[in-house]
């Protein structure tokens, strides 16, 4: 049976006292999590050292928003796996729709990245997802497709395995629009028509599949009751607590 996954993308949000007030009060109701549920926080990079040890025995896991593909050298502004693994980092979201359009992420540096992550044993949350105006012609499977295509590309089946996929339709991300179930759950559907593709039923069977754009506690419920949807990344809902609670209550 495939894990359920309930990830927070905090994006550029919460300085590091406010990213431990809010750990900390996840924290706090962290007794109420399903056992089948995996609950991750993604803080940003300056508050993430510290969060990780605000949540030292926690079930709470921490992951990150982006890393380079590089161990170390000159490049400035960047952070490394190593230096990831080095604070016990366990996720990592890659080639978030905002990265690649805010800062040139393309298909063949999410390939790098998901290959160094993997090596660092860094799990991570490969983002695909086609915009409102590839949806409108009819042209999502076929986007969608080429960069799971490509993002697979030269990755070990054992490792292919590992990799948590994250369908975030654009025009559902932070517009409040989101895909209905139905939507969400072809796609998931296709995604793993397109792993089983590359790697087989059985590999493809393993693969956690998340949905993310515009999850509320409201539409939550809906979502995740679908049979390929495996969990859901949140962006703006997991800025609050109680809100991302609810949304980790509806993932059984
Ligand atoms: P949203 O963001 O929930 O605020 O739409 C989701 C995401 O970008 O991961």
């Amino acid at each position: 049976m495939r894990k359920i996954l309930i990830a927070g993308n905090w994006k550029m949000n919460n300085d590091v006292d406010e990213s431990l007030k809010l750990a900390q009060e996840l924290s706090a109701l962290s007794d109420s999590f399903d056992k089948n549920v995996e609950v991750l926080i993604c803080p940003p990079f300056t508050s993430l050292y510290a969060v990780k040890r605000a949540l030292h025995g926690s079930v709470i896991k921490v992951g990150a928003q982006n890393m380079h593909y590089e161990d170390k050298g000159a490049y400035t502004g960047e952070v490394s796996p190593l230096m990831l693994k080095g604070i016990g980092i366990e996720y990592v979201i890659i080639g978030h729709s905002e990265r690649r359009q805010y800062f040139n992420e393309t298909d063949e540096i999410v390939n790098k990245k998901l290959k160094s992550a993997l090596r660092y044993d860094i799990i991570p949350i490969l983002c695909v997802g086609e915009t409102l105006e590839q949806r409108e012609s009819n042209a999502e499977r076929e986007t969608v497709k080429n960069q799971i295509f490509k993002a697979f590309d030269g990755i070990e089946p054992s490792d292919a395995e590992k990799i948590t996929v994250a369908y975030e339709p654009i025009w559902a991300i932070g517009t409040g629009r989101n895909a209905t179930s139905q939507q969400a759950n072809e796609m998931a559907e296709f995604i793993r028509s397109c792993i089983s593709e590359l790697y087989g039923s059985e590999q493809a069977d393993k693969i956690v599949i998340q949905y993310g754009g515009s999850v509320k506690p409201d539409n939550a419920g809906e979502t995740l009751c679908q049979p390929d949807i495996d969990g859901a990344l949140v962006g703006g809902a997991s800025l609050k607590a109680d809100e991302f609670l609810k949304i980790i209550n509806y993932a059984k």
